[in-house]
């Protein structure tokens, strides 16, 4: 196939979970741990089952050893030792940290036996024979080899909470694991594991695939309801904070589970402004947000061992709900909210929006107190509440933009992406809708009655991007500013490239106020970037202006690899040199679906469905009002708010999908 990606490229993290003990004691008492965890009791029969088995479901209360013992066990048992053990985690965080800690249990360097894989960074070796990775890059990896031929074993982890990367793998493992006994090649084995599914639906799926349930959990937790509904989860939480902090002993952490960065970061500063003033006597506090957001530092930062004598509060979103096990945790105090996507395929609007959490869900984060020690959950709900909250989350697939997915299939050489074998369908509307916006993007064309894909949407796929992004880079040398559009899109593939300290808020707005571009975020981070380049990427440099340096270096290797990807298909690389007006005109060529007008209110309606927008404080363009903008994403909290902006012209829309805005344009003439 002509679009097949190069490998990812080696990029060696500064990964070492800092503060951990890693001494002789530590290595006797983490090898203790693994002997009492639950599953240690199960291990001979598990892997009697295991061994005849080609796909198994497994059931078992969280921490029970899953994900960090069975991966294990098989290689120790000689299972899958022809090939790869590859074990996906829907966020990479898990991903990474799993491998650190299955590394240490078997005392290797991270990267040789144990190795993990995710967007932009591969640890892994030829000696890698288990490898965690996101379910992400599994499918990218499918979309090389459909068959999968590299591993023996796919465990797919967490697979309750169905995100759509997931479910699409259970149909691609499962028809790679078929054509692999059909052409008689080396078998491939299945196991698909969680502590809350719905377990039927797995194993009807697989063709009657027995469920292995694990016994016992190693902690006991006690679930707490609220008596009354609680209007304000943010205040009731507060309350509950400095309730178990003027009850329980310091050494008892307490995670918090709330929706959102903003959220977490007015949350932080609220509990530290507090406990200043706690009367003596009382413990100290430290405080530790948890978000995907956050620089990898801090994130790991929560991992830490706690001081004597001080309590730490952890407040994150839903990325600790699963997998990670975070040192200490004694309380879980649960708000029962989650910001989550939401997709409406009439208005083709995909919006974060925050809602209740699933049961399963709920059923996680309790079980986020039971780690390591019995644990109490409190759940800022009641009971009845609870009792209505759905069994199990919404499938991703059935509630996000499909349009990136839909590429993958058509690039995996998927017969018919309407009839693939998902799990659970997406909708039929879904669907016709990422196959326009793929059409309007150029990616694909109908022919004889199927969709295929053309020769740009092949290159799109080869692009570990979403699809509009890949198409910027792609066109970007017709506008002749693929350099510039590299550095953009890669500036936007990191996450917090900027660093912004509540308490010195007037000193980032001025050292800041050199980047700032009239034109939007976009030029923004260009600006920045090419600022950071002049310097030679100095870390002094870095510091002055609130610039997160270890996330400019991943730029710089996210970069690498998409020039990479650029040569690989002949792209030319030219410069726009100071034309920025030629950059934003291909960024409309590529992001024209997520464009919004101003209204003569002075309000904003998306082009799209007249959906009325605004735009988000954190942009440049706040105080501004441009007649036509793009955005890359779309939030919902109080308002609508469109995320990352960038200044067009109308006439640039209309060039770029000339009927399409025939039909949605005001003020051009058509
Ligand atoms: O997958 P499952 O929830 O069944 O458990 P696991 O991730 O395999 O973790 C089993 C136990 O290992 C946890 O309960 C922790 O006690 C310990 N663990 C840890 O201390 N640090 C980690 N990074 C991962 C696991
Ligand atoms: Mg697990």
């Amino acid at each position: 196939m002509e679009s097949t990606p190069p490998p990812a490229k080696k990029f060696k993290t500064s990964l070492s979970l800092c503060g951990q003990r890693r001494d002789h004691a530590f290595t006797k008492e983490m090898e203790q741990q693994r002997r009492e965890l639950p599953i240690s009791r199960a291990r001979g029969k598990l892997i009697g089952q295991l061994r005849q088995l080609e796909t198994a479901i497994i059931i078992g209360e969280t921490g029970s050893g899953k994900t960090t013992q069975i991966p294990q066990y098989l290689y120790e048992a000689g299972i899958g030792r022809q090939g790869v053990i590859a074990i996906t985690q829907p966020r990479r965080v898990a991903a990474i940290s799993l491998a650190a800690r299955v590394a240490e249990e078997k005392k290797t360097e991270l990267g040789m036996l144990i190795g993990y894989t995710v967007r932009f960074e591969d640890l892994t070796s030829d000696k890698s024979k288990i490898k965690f990775l996101t379910d992400g890059m599994l499918l990218r990896e499918a979309i090389v080899d459909p068959l999968l031929r590299r591993y023996t074993v796919v465990i797919l982890d967490e697979a309750h909470e169905r995100t759509v990367h997931t479910d699409v793998l259970f149909g691609i493992v499962k028809a790679a694991q078929r054509k692999r006994k059909e052409l008689n090649k080396l078998s491939l084995k299945v196991i698909v594991m969680s502590a809350t599914m719905d377990v039927d639906l797995f194993s009807q799926y697989f063709n009657g695939a027995p469920v292995l349930y694990l016994e016992g959990r190693q902690h006991s937790i006690q679930i707490f309801y609220t008596k009354k509904p609680q209007s304000d989860y943010f205040h009731a939480s507060l309350v509950s904070i400095f309730q178990i902090h003027q009850e329980a002993p310091p050494s008892h952490n307490i995670l918090v589970f709330l929706t959102g960065q903003e959220e977490i970061e007015a949350m932080s500063r609220m509990c530290r402004d507090i406990a200043k003033h706690l009367p003596q006597g009382c413990a100290q506090m430290s405080v530790f947000p948890l978000y995907a957001s956050l620089p990898h530092l801090q994130q790991l930062r929560v991992f830490q061992l706690g001081q004597k004598n001080c309590r730490k509060v952890i407040l994150s979103t839903n990325i600790a709900e699963t997998s990670v096990t975070i040192p200490g945790i004694k309380y879980v105090v649960d708000t029962g909210m989650v910001k989550a996507k939401h997709y409406t395929p009439e208005s083709g609007l995909e919006v974060l929006a925050v809602q209740q959490v699933s049961k399963a869900q709920a059923w996680q984060r309790a079980g986020r107190a039971g780690r390591q020690h019995a644990g109490i959950c409190y759940r800022l709900y009641t009971e009845e509440e609870f009792e209505k909250f759905l069994n199990m989350t919404v499938p991703e697939i059935q509630r996000c933009n499909l349009a990136s997915v839909m590429l993958q299939l058509l690039a995996l050489r998927i017969p018919n992406i309407l009839t693939f074998d998902f799990i659970s369908k997406p909708s039929p509307d879904a669907v016709r809708a990422a196959i326009e916006q793929l059409e309007l993007l150029g990616a694909v064309e109908h022919k004889n009655n199927q969709i295929t894909l053309t020769p740009m949407g092949k290159k799109m796929a080869a692009f570990p991007l979403e699809p509009r992004f890949s198409k910027t880079l792609l066109l970007s040398p017709a506008f002749h500013c693929t350099e510039e559009v590299m550095t953009i899109v890669s500036m936007l593939s990191v996450d917090s490239i900027l660093y912004n300290p509540h308490a010195r808020r007037d000193e980032v707005h001025c050292v800041r106020k050199k980047f700032i571009s009239s034109e939007g975020d976009h030029m923004t981070l260009l600006n920045i970037y090419q600022a950071f380049k002049h310097v030679g990427g100095h870390k002094e440099w870095c510091r002055e202006n609130f610039v997160n340096s270890r996330n400019m270096a991943m730029v710089a290797e996210v970069r690498s690899q998409l020039h990479e990807i650029c040569a690989k298909f002949g792209v030319r690389l030219v410069s726009s040199r100071s034309d920025t007006g030629n950059i934003r005109r291909c960024l409309a060529h590529a992001l024209f679906l997520n464009a919004a007008e101003l209204q003569p209110d002075g309000t904003y309606a998306t082009l799209d469905t007249r959906q009325h927008v605004a735009i988000h404080p954190s942009s440049v363009l706040f105080h501004c009002k441009p007649s036509y903008v793009l955005y890359n994403a779309l939030l919902h909290t109080s308002k609508c708010y469109m995320r990352d902006l960038c200044v067009v012209d109308a006439e640039w829309l209309y060039e770029a999908a000339p009927e399409y805005f025939g039909r949605k344009l005001k003020g051009v003439k058509s």
